[in-house]
């Protein structure tokens, strides 16, 4: 079970500070002044040429992963103790988003989408960048205790980069599977992946 506590400190020139401890074990300080040592993500003018899928709302990883350094396991919950990496719910975001409203325009339209659908208690229908077929399975969970809990890159690329997620691996080409579990001597017999 999560639970998700949050102390949101003064609004002002020294920047909101948010701190979430997290299931008790981390805890998490965000502020609206980057980390010294974190990379501030690029003020964007045109987003129509983003690689990858467009969402319902323009959710940036390169300002939440990137210059904030929230971690991946944070919002993807259950990526290292199930086949699914888990989605954040709306609740997630709320934490922060009751307080925070954006500060250029196009962060401000965006957060209020986001607003707008927690008002309504309507999920919001995000995207779906990597998908398998049905017939081909991965456990999430398998990869992250034998690659460790930043092996995300090697299948999803520098995600903390990115402003919208995109795809670098062909993850539905099966000799992407392959190719690691022959140099890593993990099982390749058809049924481990296809039933
Ligand atoms: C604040 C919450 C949050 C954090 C932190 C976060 N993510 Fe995400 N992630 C999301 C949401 C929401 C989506 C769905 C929307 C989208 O694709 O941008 C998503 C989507 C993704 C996807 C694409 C999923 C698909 O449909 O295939 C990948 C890959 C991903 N995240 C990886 C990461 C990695 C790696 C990190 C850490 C470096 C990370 N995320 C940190 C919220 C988060
Ligand atoms: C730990 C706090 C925190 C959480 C949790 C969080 N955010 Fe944010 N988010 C921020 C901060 C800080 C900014 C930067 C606001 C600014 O200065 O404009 C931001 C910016 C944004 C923006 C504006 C991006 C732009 O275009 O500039 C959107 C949209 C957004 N968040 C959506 C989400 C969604 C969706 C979730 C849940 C999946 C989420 N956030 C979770 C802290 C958070
Ligand atoms: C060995 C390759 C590999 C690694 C490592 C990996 N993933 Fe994935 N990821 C995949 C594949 C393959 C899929 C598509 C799975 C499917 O469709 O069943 C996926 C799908 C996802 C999705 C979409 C799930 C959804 O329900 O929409 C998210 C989010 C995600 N990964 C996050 C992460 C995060 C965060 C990490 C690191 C903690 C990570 N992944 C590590 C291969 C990987
Ligand atoms: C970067 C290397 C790497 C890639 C890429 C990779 N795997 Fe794996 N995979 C591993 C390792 C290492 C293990 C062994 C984990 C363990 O020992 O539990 C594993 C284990 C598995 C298992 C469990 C095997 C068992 O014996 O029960 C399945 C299923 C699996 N992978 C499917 C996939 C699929 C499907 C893909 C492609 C979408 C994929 N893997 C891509 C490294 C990789
Ligand atoms: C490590 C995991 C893994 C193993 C082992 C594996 N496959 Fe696959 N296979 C995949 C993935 C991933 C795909 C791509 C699924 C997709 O289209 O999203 C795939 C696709 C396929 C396809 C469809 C090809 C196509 O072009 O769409 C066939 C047929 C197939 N595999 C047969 C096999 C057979 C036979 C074996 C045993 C000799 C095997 N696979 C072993 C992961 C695996």
């Amino acid at each position: 079970m999560r639970t998700l506590a949050i102390v949101l400190g003064g609004v002002g020139a020294g920047g909101l500070v948010a701190l979430l401890a997290l299931g008790g074990s981390r805890t998490l300080a965000q502020t609206t002044q980057p980390a010294a040592d974190s990379v501030r993500a690029p003020v964007l003018g045109d987003t129509a040429s983003l690689k990858g899928p467009r969402q319902p709302i323009f959710f940036r990883h390169d300002i939440h992963a990137g210059q904030f350094k929230m971690q991946c396991q944070y919002c993807h919950y259950s990526v290292a103790v199930s086949a699914e990496p888990g989605i954040p719910s709306l609740q997630t975001c709320m934490g922060c988003h009751l307080a925070i409203a954006g500060t250029d325009s196009s962060a401000k339209n965006e957060i209020k989408k986001l607003r707008q659908a927690w008002n309504d208690r309507r999920p919001v229908e995000w995207v779906r960048v990597h998908t398998l077929a049905r017939h081909a399975h991965f456990p999430h969970q398998r990869h992250i205790k034998a690659l460790g809990p930043n092996a995300c890159t090697t299948c999803h690329g520098d995600v903390t980069r990115m402003p919208q997620v995109f795809r670098v691996n062909n993850i539905n080409n099966m000799g992407f599977c392959i190719t690691c579990h022959l140099e890593r001597k993990v099982s390749r017999d058809c049924s481990v992946c296809h039933y």
